[in-house]
C-alpha cells in the first residue's frame, strides 16, 4: 500500500498482498497509481471534484483510497443504488470526523460535555424513519410557503446595502448571513449571536469534514465545544416556550407524544447539526450558482430576461456545481458495488458531484444547460429515505436570491479573483465571491419601483417542464392549405436550436393568454437553424389556434418549450405503415422523411376531407413519389383501414397521428397485429377533470423512501407525491407526455394515459402519476 502521511490514519489496505501485483499497482498492491494519489483535501478536488475524479468515473469507478481509508464510488447508478439501500449501506458515519483528532483536541471537546450524536442524517433504521415521519410536516410545501416573505425581505435589504457600491463580495455581504438567518428562523432560534454562530459553524465543518492541522485542532475543538453548549442553552430557552413557531419547537411538542422517537439526545444534536444542515449548504449552493451563472454570461442574460427559467437553472446549478460534493456510508455486510467486492465494515465516500457529471445519466454532462430536462435527477440532495428534508426550503431560497439579483443587478459580472475553498470532503462553496457592476446603470435609478417589483410566489418543489421556455422569432409564415399556416421559427439570438427527432413536438405559448399549444415538428431535422410547424385554425378552438393565426406574423417573437418526443420512431423497424389524418401529417411527414433516409420500406397514407385542406401535398409527392397515398374524402377516396391492416406483417410497425376517430378505428383494426405494432399520437387528451365522486382513495408505498402516502379521491398520485416532498417531474399533466412516469413494484394499475403501449400496460411495471391510479387499495412504487 502507498505510504500515507504520518498524520493521516488509514483504514489499512483491505487487499491481500503477496499475490501478483496488478500492472497499475505502485508497491505491489492492487491499488492503482491514480487511486493511491487520490487526495480529497488537495486543491484539485477542492476546485472541481467531478473533474478531479473524472479518471475514476471513466476507468476505475469504484476504488480504494489508502490515503483516506475509504472506498470511493463515482458513478451515478452505483451511488443511487447505495442511497436506495440504507440497511446494507448505513448512514451512521455521515457526520463522523473524517480525520480523527488527537487526544488533546478530544480532551477539549470532552471538557465541554460535547456529545453530538445521531440526528436524522446519520441515524440507522429502525429508529430513523419514525423520527423522519414525525418531523416532516414543517418541510411540506404547504408550510414552507410561509417562509418566503422573510427570505424575500432579507434578500432585498441585503442588496440595498451594497447596490450603490458597484462592487461586493456576495458571500461576505449577503449569502453567508441570509441563509443563516432563514435557518435560525426555520429552526425557531432567536436572531442574536449570529456572528458567534458563524465562527462556530465553520469550525464544525472543519471538525467534521476537514483535515485540521494538529495545531489547529485544539482551537477548532474549543469552538465546537462552545457551539455545543450554546445549542444546549438555546434549546432550554425553546423548551420554556414550546408553542413558538419553529421546527425545533415542533420537535419539542412531538417529543411529548413520542418520547422514544424524538429523544433529548436527538434534540440537542439537531439543534447544532440543523444549523449547519440548513445554513452552509444553502449559502454555498447559492454562491456556487452565482459563480457558475456569471461564468456563463449567456445563461445569466437569459434568466435576467426570463425569470421563468430560474427554477430549472437552480436545479442545473445544483447538478453542475452543488454545495455537497460527496457523502458517506458504511457497508454493514460484504457487498458488491459496481462489480467490486467490498468487505463488511468498509467506509464509502460516495462522490455525488461525480455522479452528477456521469455521462451515462446526463447527456453532455459537463455542459452547463439551464434547460436540461433531467437536471433535477442530480444527487446533491441525496436520494431515498434520507434524502434532504430541507431541499424545498433551499430551492425556494435560491430561487428568491436569483430573482432579486437578476432583477436588480442584471449588469453584474464576476470580478477578477482566485477562488478558495475550506478544505473538506463534502461541503463546498467559494469563501469569497467578488462581483462588480456600474451602479449608474442600476435599473432602479431609472425606475425606483424596480426594487419592490411585484413577484409571484415561487413554486415550492422541483421545477416543472412548463417553465422552460426559449425565445424564437417567426422567420416565415405562409398559408399552405385552407386554414393552415406554416411557420419557420429561428432562435431569437440567431444561434442553433436543439436537435430533434421525428415525432417530436414543441409547445408554443400564446402570448400572455396563459394558453399554450403543442405542435409537431415537420421540417428537416438536419436544419439546426430552424423549427417548422403547421398550425391549423380550428373551428372549435379554445383560442390557441386563433391566437396563433392572428399573431404569428413574420418577425413576431414567440416563446416555445421543448422539443420533446413522446412519439418516437423505432429506427429498427423492418417496415413502416405511416397514417396521417388532417394536420396529423406534421409528425408523420417527418417520420416518412427519416424512413426514406434510413432505407426502411414505408408507405405513407394521408387522409383529408377535401384536397384544399391538405397541406404539403406537392412537397410530399416530390419526396415520396409512389409511396404517398392520398385519401381525399370528398373525392370518394376514403382509406380502407380493414384492407390496409388485413394481413399482419411481422416487423412492420404502424404509426398514426390524427383525430381520435381515426386512431380508435385503427386500434380496432390492428387488434390482430403483434403487440405494440401500432403507435399513435393523439391531438388532445381525452382525460376529463378528476371527479372525486367516481374515484376511490388508495395508498402508495414508496419503497426507496420508506414512506406510505395516502392518495385521496380528489387528488392525483402526482399531487400526493409532491405534497409529501417526493420529486417527480411532470410536463403536460394530462397523460400525454410521459414525463411523470414512475416505476411500479406491486399492485394493479388503472392506466389512464395516452403514452404507454398495450404491452407496457399489461406488464404493470410503470405508470403515469399525473393521471393513472391504483385499481385496488394499494400500490407499491420504486420511489
Ligand atoms: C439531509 C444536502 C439544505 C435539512 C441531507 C443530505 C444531503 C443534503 C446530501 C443527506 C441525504 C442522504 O443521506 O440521502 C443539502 C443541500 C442543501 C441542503 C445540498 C442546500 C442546497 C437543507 C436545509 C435543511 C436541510 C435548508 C433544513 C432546513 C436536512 C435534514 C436532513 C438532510 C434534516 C436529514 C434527512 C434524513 O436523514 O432523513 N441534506 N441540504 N437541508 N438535510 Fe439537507
Ligand atoms: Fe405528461 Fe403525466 S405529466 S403524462
Amino acid at each position: 500500500t502507498a505510504a500515507a502521511p504520518a498524520s493521516v490514519p488509514t483504514g489499512g489496505c483491505p487487499f491481500a498482498h503477496g499475490a501478483a501485483p496488478a500492472p497499475s499497482a505502485p508497491n505491489g498492491c492492487p491499488v492503482s497509481h491514480a487511486a493511491a494519489a487520490f487526495d480529497p483535501f488537495s486543491d484539485g478536488y477542492q476546485q472541481d471534484p467531478p473533474e478531479y475524479v473524472r479518471w475514476a468515473r471513466e476507468q476505475e469507478p469504484v476504488f480504494y483510497s489508502p490515503l483516506l481509508g475509504y472506498w470511493v464510488v463515482t458513478r451515478y447508478e452505483d451511488i443511487k443504488a447505495i442511497f436506495r439501500d440504507n440497511l446494507t449501506f448505513s448512514p451512521s458515519i455521515a457526520l463522523e470526523k473524517i480525520t480523527p483528532t488527537g487526544p488533546e483536541a478530544n480532551a477539549v471537546l470532552a471538557s465541554y460535555g460535547f456529545a453530538l450524536n445521531r440526528t436524522l442524517v446519520n441515524e440507522d433504521e429502525p429508529a430513523h424513519m419514525p423520527r423522519r415521519r414525525a418531523l416532516m410536516e414543517p418541510f411540506t410545501p404547504e408550510h414552507l410557503k410561509h417562509h418566503e416573505p422573510l427570505v424575500r425581505q432579507l434578500a432585498r435589504e441585503y442588496v440595498d446595502r451594497f447596490i450603490d457600491d458597484g462592487r461586493a463580495d456576495l458571500v461576505d455581504q449577503m449569502l453567508w448571513e441570509v441563509p443563516l438567518t432563514v435557518a435560525l428562523h426555520f429552526l425557531g432560534v432567536p436572531e442574536e449571536d449570529m456572528d458567534t454562530l458563524r465562527q462556530y459553524s465553520i469550525a464544525h465543518t472543519v471538525n467534521t469534514w476537514g483535515r485540521p492541522k494538529p495545531e489547529e485542532q485544539v482551537a477548532v475543538a474549543h469552538a465546537v465545544g462552545n457551539f455545543w453548549q450554546y445549542a444546549g442553552q438555546v434549546l432550554d430557552k425553546m423548551r420554556a416556550n414550546p408553542d413558538a413557531p419553529g421546527w425545533m419547537q415542533y420537535g419539542i411538542r412531538m417529543q411529548k407524544q413520542l418520547p422514544e422517537v424524538v429523544t433529548d439526545s436527538y434534540l440537542h444534536s439537531m439543534m447544532m447539526a440543523g444549523i449547519v444542515a440548513a445554513h452552509e449548504t444553502t449559502a454555498n449552493a447559492t454562491a456556487n450558482a452565482m459563480k457558475l451563472l456569471l461564468q456563463h454570461p449567456s445563461a445569466w442574460r437569459e434568466i435576467c430576461e426570463d425569470p421563468g427559467l430560474i427554477p430549472n437553472a437552480v436545479e442545473e446549478c445544483l447538478r453542475h456545481n452543488g454545495s455537497v460534493a460527496a457523502w458517506r456510508r458504511l457497508a454493514t455486510k460484504d457487498v458488491s458495488v459496481g462489480g467490486i467486492a467490498i468487505p463488511a465494515g468498509s467506509k464509502l465516500l460516495i462522490v455525488t458531484s461525480s455522479a452528477n457529471h456521469d455521462e451515462r445519466h446526463f447527456a453532455d454532462a459537463d455542459l452547463f444547460d439551464i434547460r436540461r430536462d433531467n437536471a433535477s435527477d442530480h444527487l446533491t440532495f441525496g436520494y431515498g429515505s434520507h434524502q434532504c428534508m430541507g431541499k424545498n426550503l433551499a430551492r425556494m431560497e435560491m430561487q428568491v436570491f436569483l430573482e432579486e439579483f437578476t432583477r436588480r443587478l442584471p449588469h453584474m459580472r464576476l470580478a477578477e479573483q482566485q477562488f478558495s475553498y475550506v478544505p473538506n470532503t463534502s461541503f463546498r462553496g467559494p469563501e469569497h465571491l467578488w462581483v462588480e457592476w456600474d451602479p449608474t446603470a442600476n435599473p432602479e435609478r431609472r425606475d425606483p419601483g424596480a426594487r419592490d417589483g411585484e413577484r409571484a410566489p415561487v413554486r415550492i418543489g422541483e421545477p416543472t417542464g412548463h417553465a422552460l421556455t426559449r425565445p424564437v422569432v417567426v422567420e416565415r409564415a405562409e398559408p399552405v392549405a385552407e386554414g393552415i399556416l406554416r411557420l419557420r421559427l429561428v432562435a431569437a439570438d440567431g444561434g442553433t436550436l436543439p436537435r430533434w427527432s421525428p415525432g417530436a413536438h414543441i409547445d408554443v405559448e400564446c402570448g400572455d393568454t396563459g394558453l399554450s399549444r403543442q405542435y409537431s415538428l415537420c421540417g428537416d431535422p438536419d436544419d439546426a437553424r430552424a423549427f417548422e410547424i403547421a398550425v391549423l385554425l380550428e373551428a372549435e378552438s379554445r383560442g390557441g389556434s386563433a391566437w396563433m393565426h392572428a399573431h404569428a406574423r413574420e418577425g413576431a417573437r414567440l416563446r416555445i418549450r421543448g422539443p420533446r418526443n413522446h412519439f418516437r420512431l423505432d429506427e429498427g423497424a423492418q417496415g413502416l405503415v405511416l397514417v396521417a389524418g388532417g394536420i396529423g401529417i406534421t409528425p408523420i411527414s417527418a417520420m416518412a422523411r427519416r424512413a426514406q433516409a434510413l432505407g426502411i420500406p414505408y408507405e405513407l397514407h394521408y387522409c383529408g376531407r377535401r384536397r384544399s385542406t391538405m397541406a404539403m401535398v406537392d412537397a410530399l409527392r416530390a419526396l415520396h413519389g409512389e409511396r404517398l397515398h392520398l385519401h381525399v374524402g370528398d373525392e370518394g377516396g376514403r382509406l380502407d383501414l380493414a384492407e390496409l391492416l388485413r394481413v399482419p406483417t411481422p416487423g412492420t410497425q404502424v404509426y398514426a397521428c390524427g383525430p381520435t376517430r381515426l386512431l380508435d378505428a385503427l386500434a380496432a383494426r390492428a387488434a390482430h397485429w403483434p403487440e405494440d405494432s401500432l403507435r399513435v399520437e393523439h391531438f388532445a387528451s381525452t382525460l376529463g377533470t378528476l371527479d372525486p365522486s367516481q374515484e376511490h382513495g388508495f395508498e402508495a408505498e414508496l419503497k426507496d423512501s420508506g414512506l406510505t402516502i395516502a392518495v385521496r379521491p380528489d387528488q392525483t398520485l402526482l399531487q400526493a407525491l409532491r405534497a409529501a416532498n417526493i420529486d417527480v417531474q411532470s410536463d403536460c399533466e394530462e397523460g400525454l407526455c410521459g414525463s411523470c412516469e414512475v416505476a411500479v413494484v406491486d399492485g394493479e394499475i388503472d392506466h389512464r394515459d395516452r403514452v404507454l403501449t398495450r404491452a407496457e400496460r399489461e406488464a404493470n411495471r410503470k405508470m403515469m402519476s399525473c393521471c393513472s391510479r391504483a385499481c385496488g387499495q394499494k400500490i407499491v412504487l420504486q420511489l
